[in-house]
């Protein structure tokens, strides 16, 4: 199944500016049909929800559409999704809804893989409730996380295991169903951070054995809005701070004030648009929207890694160029730093000639520690469905003449 990767690039206007996005892993740009859904959305009038009148009875039925579309796009129940301003946001609420119950003692596990998003909230409800965080730790020459180091730091009194489906600066895809099994094997809860691999991979919360899966739409083309899919009976047992009153109903309670309507019309649109990227990927035809997904992301994730391959492959080439982790498995998110420059002026080089990466920690804090970069971290190049050959080529191309 070949991809269309001119069809794909025609639809998102932020790219007719001639420059190459490799800044996608920080967010991606958005196509047509998700500014149109947004737009369409306030043109038709929208109002809060539970009036007696059209406007709102909109609202109410976008909300339910973007829950299902975000259930199609992980695998789980549209009851069990919900809705925030970030995935950092929801994970703070979690984990202090979580923690009400944790009792001095009690234990939670993070990586040092992981975005600050899926550590701090941990380690700072750990500490108001007397828990102890325990570090499943990164090998720095490979960027792995090793999974088998688990089965020492899961025990009777862990509560949660907190991990990422993929780095965003290495772009390491640790096994995250064998931390999710070690885990349920004491009872303790599995929260992935899923907010770099959801762009990439085809999703599916129960393979990973995720009791909680947070993602961004703003990730895979949509708007700035966070998620957190989980079983609705779980969702039952957690009693989050609320307004008095506001829903006490699930997944509503975790929502705190009123929802981004027109933008959840607009993250619809994007399950939508992704499930439409490859239309013709195995097992695709005239299937459900998750069915569509699952083809389409396949057929995503066979692009970016060639792509991919390609950019690494150059990279590994440029003896002034150091190349950071080589998991086996990993997102298309390449982290490197350029002898006698710092990652800014690497980053301010390229932005001058029209190239957009990243460069700093990214909010890896305790990876780039790990890595001994320190905090100002490294240059960020991520490839997403919409890069090619011309940016790829461009970036190397420019990092060349850096030598
Ligand atoms: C892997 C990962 N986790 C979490 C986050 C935080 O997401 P949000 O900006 O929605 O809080 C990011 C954002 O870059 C990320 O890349």
């Amino acid at each position: 199944m070949s991809f269309d990767i001119g069809r794909v690039r025609a639809a998102y206007p932020a790219l007719r500016d001639g420059r190459a996005y490799l800044d996608g892993a920080a967010g991606t740009q958005v196509p047509v049909p998700v500014i149109e859904a947004i737009a369409d959305a306030y043109r038709g009038g929208l109002a809060n929800v539970g009036g007696a009148f059209p406007a709102s009875a909109r609202s109410t039925e976008i909300v339910a559409e973007a829950r299902r579309a975000v259930a199609d796009l992980a695998g789980g129940a549209a009851e069990g999704v919900v809705f925030g301003p970030s995935a950092t946001a929801l994970t703070y609420r979690i984990s202090s809804a979580l923690a009400k119950s944790w009792a001095p003692g009690d234990e939670v596990v993070v990586s040092r893989l992981d975005h600050d998003s899926n550590i701090r909230p941990w380690v700072q409800a750990a500490a108001r409730a007397g828990a102890v965080v325990r570090w499943a730790e990164v090998d720095a020459a490979t960027g792995e996380l090793p999974a088998a180091q688990y089965e020492a730091l899961i025990g009777p009194r862990t509560r949660v295991v907190a991990v990422t489906a993929a780095s965003n600066v290495l772009g390491t895809r640790p096994d995250v169903a064998a931390i999710s099994a070690l885990a349920r094997a004491v009872g303790a809860l599995c929260y992935v951070d899923g907010v770099h691999a959801t762009p990439h991979v085809p999703v599916d919360v129960a393979a990973l054995g995720a009791d909680f899966y947070a993602t961004s739409a703003y990730k895979w083309s949509g708007p700035h809005v966070g998620t957190v899919i989980a079983a609705p009976a779980l969702l039952e047992t957690l009693h989050p701070d609320k307004l008095a009153p506001s829903p006490d109903t699930v997944p509503d309670r975790f929502e705190r004030g009123t929802l981004p309507f027109a933008d959840l019309a607009g993250v619809t649109a994007a399950v939508n648009h992704l499930a439409g990227l490859a239309p013709g990927g195995p097992g695709a035809a005239g299937g459900t929207l998750r069915e569509r997904v699952l083809a389409s992301m396949t057929v995503v994730e066979e692009y970016e890694a060639a792509l991919f391959g390609h950019l690494l492959g150059g990279l590994a080439g440029m003896s002034h160029v150091t190349l950071y982790g080589k998991a086996a498995r990993r997102a298309p998110t390449a982290f490197f730093t350029v002898g006698g420059l710092t990652p800014r002026a690497v980053a301010e080089s390229l932005a001058a000639r029209g190239i957009n990466v990243w460069s700093g920690n990214n909010y890896a804090l305790e990876l780039c520690g790990a890595l001994g970069l320190g905090p100002g971290g490294a240059v960020l190049a991520g490839l997403v469905h919409y890069n090619d050959e011309t940016d790829v080529e461009r970036l190397l191309s420019c990092l060349d003449d850096l030598g």
